[in-house]
């Protein structure tokens, strides 16, 4: 399973993009609503730094103008892909998007019946947002697995993405459930990060060494040694 970042931040992709787990990232208008600056600029930067698929969302209820929004935004950058909100104008927009050969995401998927249809429609993603539907007491695994056993015996190319991610837990079901992609906020990746053993170990590991002063040294020589050579080619 592939992780995107779910942030309309360019210093957190920034950050997160360094760690070199990151294959896209999906914005919505709540995110980037949290920004200050330039649009363009902001969205530019992202798809630069993760070097994949991002997520830019229109706004509007009408098909015709989700379509001009979608062409707009995917005119920013390469990587852009449109996010397009379920429903019958969002299907609409989809079909015709995705005829324009623009890759859209269709978003506030709930359900494997409307997974489905976004499927039809041509949708590159699926969104489906576990926490949502945790929040008003609906098992997120088990919609997510209904979409996933009703989308692959037909064979259709869409990915499923794991969306409003709340906890690690929900990145690790969504992969053992077969999800391509889960986009992950950044509080979260960090969060996977972090297990106290790993801490522990680390820091056995340094007062071990520490108590060896001339294998530090060695290893000290050995790294200049490979950085000599390195320089030299
Ligand atoms: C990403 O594609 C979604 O818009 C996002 O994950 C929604 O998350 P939320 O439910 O935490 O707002």
């Amino acid at each position: 399973m592939r992780l995107f970042i779910d942030t309309g931040s360019v210093a957190e992709v920034r950050e997160l993009a360094a760690w070199g787990v990151l294959s896209g990232a999906t914005t919505n208008p709540s995110l980037l609503a949290q920004e200050q600056g330039n649009l363009d600029e902001i969205i530019r930067t992202i798809c630069e730094l993760v070097r994949g698929p991002v997520s830019a969302e229109v706004v509007s209820d009408d098909p015709e103008e989700m379509v001009a929004q979608g062409r707009a935004l995917a005119a920013l950058h390469e990587h852009v892909v449109v996010k397009v909100p379920f429903g019958q104008a969002g299907l609409q927009a989809t079909r015709a998007l995705d005829g324009a050969g623009i890759a859209v995401n269709m978003t506030l998927v709930f359900s494997p019946s409307q997974a489905l249809l976004a499927a039809e429609a041509g949708a590159r993603y699926i969104s489906c947002f576990m926490g949502r539907l945790d929040d008003v007491s609906i098992d997120s695994a088990q919609v997510l697995a209904s979409i996933i056993a009703a989308l692959r015996p037909s064979g259709v190319t869409s990915e499923v993405l794991a969306a409003s991610i709340r906890h690690p837990e929900h990145v690790v079901t969504a992969a053992k459930l077969g999800c391509e992609v889960a986009t992950v906020p950044g509080k979260v990746l960090r969060q996977m990060l972090a297990h106290p053993l790993t801490a522990a170990g680390i820091e056995r590991f340094e007062a071990d060494w520490r108590k060896r002063p001339e294998f530090g040294a060695w290893l000290a020589a050995l790294t200049a040694g490979a950085d000599g050579v390195a320089a030299a080619r």
